[in-house]
């Protein structure tokens, strides 16, 4: 999650600048691209040289250019994804508070767009101290977020609040403000995937070349954004997605009955699934023998779900279908958006490269009800899927 992501770690004069080094040490190891600021006071304490070897990149100390050859250094730094500052002084909060700019640290907290995260250390009286606790409610105020300090017996041998929290403690902390927006908190998801099987006898099925993995990047992207999330599945070779409710099923009927039992709680459903139209009339109980030249299997309707979804949709449910075709992409998709009641549908070209069953990646349309049309560029299914549930939440009353 934090791969590629340019985070800025600010480090200030205390004891504890030594545990900033394991922070860097953290993020650059999860794929981080840091960039790190010493105060003069840090630098008494570690030298710059353990920051760069931990991050691969020039430290910078000096507002005035220095390492890197970046023309205005705080303006750039000040880009990164998210600004840490680990550990905190008392000093670093009081000039970020009144907006002081006199060295490169506090210049660049001042150029920051975003919220900067301060990771208090100090003495305990210093913390308690009216003034530094009054800068503290300041920065939250601007809208930065300030870490509570742990407890304990401190570098200077008292007895309090004021070390530095743990490094995985800031770790993921950092990693949580860079994650994934939490827009869909309180949220129920219903996510259909896979294809379903439809059995000729014990050994044999009718089934399609879905492989599951745009459902279950759906049913990852909207947990990962905080919605309550149930993935019913047909058969695939996934993992099954971490912190989801995971019903699995073969059959159409099954995966028919599954949703609809599901269905009255969602809030919003997304079926992409590939569902048999048909199965067989009769399932032979025993495994058929091979006789005459030519096998005919009676096939008979299967249930259609988002038609029976479309039917019993209420106004608070946002229902989203996805179309496969091989021709006539559009016409094909807004004819099912219609009949089947869905409000937004997906529609995919399945013989496009790069687009379809197997692929990691899709090339789609997004087909709204307005008639409005969405030409999505290729990208990775899991990329697509935030897509689908930015849709999906803008079409929500
Ligand atoms: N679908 C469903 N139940 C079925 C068939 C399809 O819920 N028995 C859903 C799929 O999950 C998908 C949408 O309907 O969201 C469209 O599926 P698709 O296979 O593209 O279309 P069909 O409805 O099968 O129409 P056609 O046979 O005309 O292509």
């Amino acid at each position: 999650m934090l791969k590629g992501k340019f985070i800025t770690l600010g480090v200030t004069g205390s004891i504890a600048a030594y545990k900033a080094a394991e922070v860097a040490s953290l993020l650059a190891k999860a794929g981080a691209d840091v960039h790190v600021i010493m105060t003069a006071g840090a630098c008494k304490f570690v030298a710059p040289a353990t920051f760069a070897a931990l991050t691969g990149n020039p430290v910078h100390t000096d507002l005035f250019g220095g390492a890197g050859g970046r023309l205005i250094p705080h303006i750039e730094l000040a880009k990164a994804h998210l600004l840490v500052v680990a550990p905190a002084t008392a000093n670093i909060l009081a000039k970020a508070a009144h907006g002081l700019g006199d060295d490169l640290l506090s210049a660049t907290i001042l150029a920051a767009k975003g919220p900067v995260l301060f990771c208090p250390a100090m003495n305990v009286q210093m913390y308690r101290n009216p003034a530094t606790q009054a800068n503290i409610a300041a920065l939250k105020r601007y809208g930065h977020r300030v870490l509570e300090p742990g407890r304990g017996q401190l570098a200077c041998g008292e007895q309090g609040e004021g070390r530095l929290p743990e490094p995985e403690e800031i770790f993921e902390e950092i990693a949580r403000l860079l994650g994934p927006a939490q827009d869909m908190r309180g949220l129920r998801v219903l996510v259909t995937a896979g294809g379903t099987r439809e059995p000729i006898d014990p050994v044999r099925f009718i089934s399609n070349y879905s492989s599951g993995k745009m459902g279950y990047a759906l049913a990852r992207a909207a947990a990962a954004r905080g919605a309550a999330v149930t993935l019913v599945s047909a058969p695939t070779a996934l993992a099954p997605p971490g912190g989801v409710q995971v019903v699995f099923v073969e059959t159409a009927q099954q995966m028919y009955e599954a949703v609809l039992e599901h269905f009255p709680q969602a809030d919003i459903v997304v079926k992409a699934a590939a569902v048999a139209d048909y199965r067989p009339a009769k399932t032979a109980e025993q495994k058929i023998k091979k006789e005459g030249e030519t096998l005919v299997i009676e096939l008979e309707r299967n249930p259609d779900i988002l038609f029976e979804l479309g039917r019993r949709k209420q106004p608070h449910q946002v229902l989203v279908g996805f179309a496969a075709e091989t021709e006539n992409l559009l016409a094909n998709a807004r004819r099912k958006l219609a009949e089947k009641n869905a409000d937004l549908l997906v529609a995919n070209d399945v013989t496009r490269p790069g687009a379809g069953f197997g692929a990691d990646t899709n090339i789609v349309k997004l087909i709204y009800r307005s008639g409005e049309t969405v030409d999505l560029p290729l990208m990775e299914k899991t990329a697509l899927a935030d897509r689908i549930l930015d849709a999906a939440l803008s079409l929500r009353e």
